[in-house]
């Protein structure tokens, strides 16, 4: 079953009188409980369709289709909900809260929601990811490493139907 279809993205960012064309008609399909890796050189255009697919940017044509649903016509506050509850993000960058702890920072999409949090879950994940004893720490408190655990318990949290990673291991050893 196809859980995410791309049609034709191309987005070109707009800086001053600079054009830089950063997708270029791409599309592709992946299948429920497919494993897909994006290889390219740096600036090669990985984050931004990772970003468009994630309903955080739209692209400057093109579609989006998730479970069949056409999101590139969501606007922001449905943008929004629909992320929080579909895709789990894992940052190039972590997007930490950086007022919140680690433990508020990985249930911070459940309680937007107000959804009840399973700890027996929650318990594994960070057990898995290492991140029992930093529970109570702040993003600043934290290696590199660390942010990026954190980063991934929050997006694995939810159970989304889509994980998307943007090079979610290079900090990690
Ligand atoms: N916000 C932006 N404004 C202008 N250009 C951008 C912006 N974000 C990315 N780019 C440009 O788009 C291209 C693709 O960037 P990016 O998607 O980050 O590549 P990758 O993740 O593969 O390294 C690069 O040339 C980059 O400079
Ligand atoms: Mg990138």
């Amino acid at each position: 079953m196809e859980i995410l279809r791309c049609e034709n993205l191309t987005k070109i960012y707009q800086n001053e009188n600079v054009e830089q064309k950063a997708l270029d008609s791409v599309s592709l399909s992946v299948n429920k409980g497919e494993f897909v890796s994006i290889v390219g050189a740096s600036g090669s255009g990985k984050s931004t369709l990772l970003h468009i697919i994630g309903t955080v940017d739209k692209p400057t044509s093109g579609k989006v289709f998730i479970e069949g649903k056409d999101i590139s016509m969501f606007n922001k506050t449905e943008s929004a909900i629909f992320r929080r509850r579909n895709i789990g993000i894992i940052y190039q960058f972590y997007n930490l809260i950086s007022t919140l702890n680690v433990e508020q920072n990985i249930k911070l999409p459940l309680k937007l929601d107000k959804k009840n949090i399973n700890e027996i879950y929650f318990n594994e994940l960070v057990q898995t990811l290492g991140l029992k004893e930093k529970l109570k720490k702040f993003p600043n408190e934290l290696s590199g490493g660390e942010q990026q655990r954190t980063a991934i318990a929050r997006a694995m949290l939810y159970r989304p139907a889509i994980v998307l990673a943007d090079e979610p291991t290079r900090k990690l050893r």
